[in-house]
């Protein structure tokens, strides 16, 4: 059975905290695009240059270049029972591309998670956030502290700041936010998709709402 869940929200609301949970507990692989931008950059190759350029402004990457990534990354066997989807879609012509991929082998999107919280929460997470360089395993240094100062509790590798967490970067990415991302809340609440999560809650009361609304929602898409 093809299950595919689709986490909204805005930056630092704890997409990819609660993305890495749901993927583990249904073993599905967690696609980020922001990821998967990540480590293209740090190859440097061509893609990660073009990413590079807007990610560093708090831009979105063009539609036509993150679609194609999508594309090529549900063709990965890992894929093959569906996915937690991360950032992805981030407008509604990425939404519509998606929608039409999925058609495409028989899918279609099972469930949006919209996780909320107030523009000084996410200013607050992002500023204190760290990342695992090997598999971006999130950590905070005060909500989700590591138990050594730098490292990963998971896989031992260092632990960085995003450079697109720099505040005034921040601010950039909650307006394009606001403006390109959120018309997808009224896009998924007319098909009837979309669940409301309070973000606000520390870390394991919000995966406590998300593994309950996660557990209703798929036993009555699936049927
Ligand atoms: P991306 O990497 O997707 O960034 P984002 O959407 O801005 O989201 P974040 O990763 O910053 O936050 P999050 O919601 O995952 O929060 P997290 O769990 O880490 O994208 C980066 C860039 O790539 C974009 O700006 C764009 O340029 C480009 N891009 C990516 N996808 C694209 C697309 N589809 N189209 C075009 N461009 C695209 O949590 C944050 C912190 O808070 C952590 O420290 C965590 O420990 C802590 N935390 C989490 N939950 C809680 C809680 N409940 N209480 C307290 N602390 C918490």
């Amino acid at each position: 059975m093809l299950t595919y869940i689709v986490l909204l929200g805005p930056p630092g609301v704890g997409k990819g905290t609660q993305s890495k949970f749901i993927a583990s507990e249904l073993s599905l692989p967690h696609i980020s695009t922001g990821d998967i931008f990540r480590a293209n950059i740090k190859q440097g190759n061509e893609l990660g240059k073009l990413a590079d350029s807007f990610i560093s402004k708090g831009q979105l990457v063009p539609d036509d270049v993150t679609i194609a990534l999508l594309r090529e990354r549900f063709t990965q066997p890992d894929c093959k029972n569906g996915a937690i989807l991360d950032g992805f879609p981030r407008t509604p012509a990425q939404a519509d591309a998606l929608q039409i991929l999925l058609n495409s082998f028989g899918g279609k999107v099972n469930l949006v998670l919209f996780i909320t919280a107030p523009t000084e929460s996410l200013i607050e997470r992002l500023a204190g956030r760290w990342s695992c360089r090997a598999q971006g395993h999130i950590f905070h240094e005060r909500f989700n502290p590591p138990k050594v100062k730098g490292i990963c509790d998971i896989d031992g590798s260092e632990l960085y700041q995003r450079d697109d967490d720099k505040a005034e970067t921040v601010l950039n990415r909650i307006q394009i936010y606001k403006k390109q991302t959120a018309p997808l809340i009224e896009y998924y609440t007319e098909r009837r998709l979309l669940i409301e999560i309070n973000g606000i809650e520390p870390i394991e009361s919000v995966s406590m709402q998300v593994r309950s609304v996660v557990k209703k929602a798929l036993s009555s898409s699936h049927g």
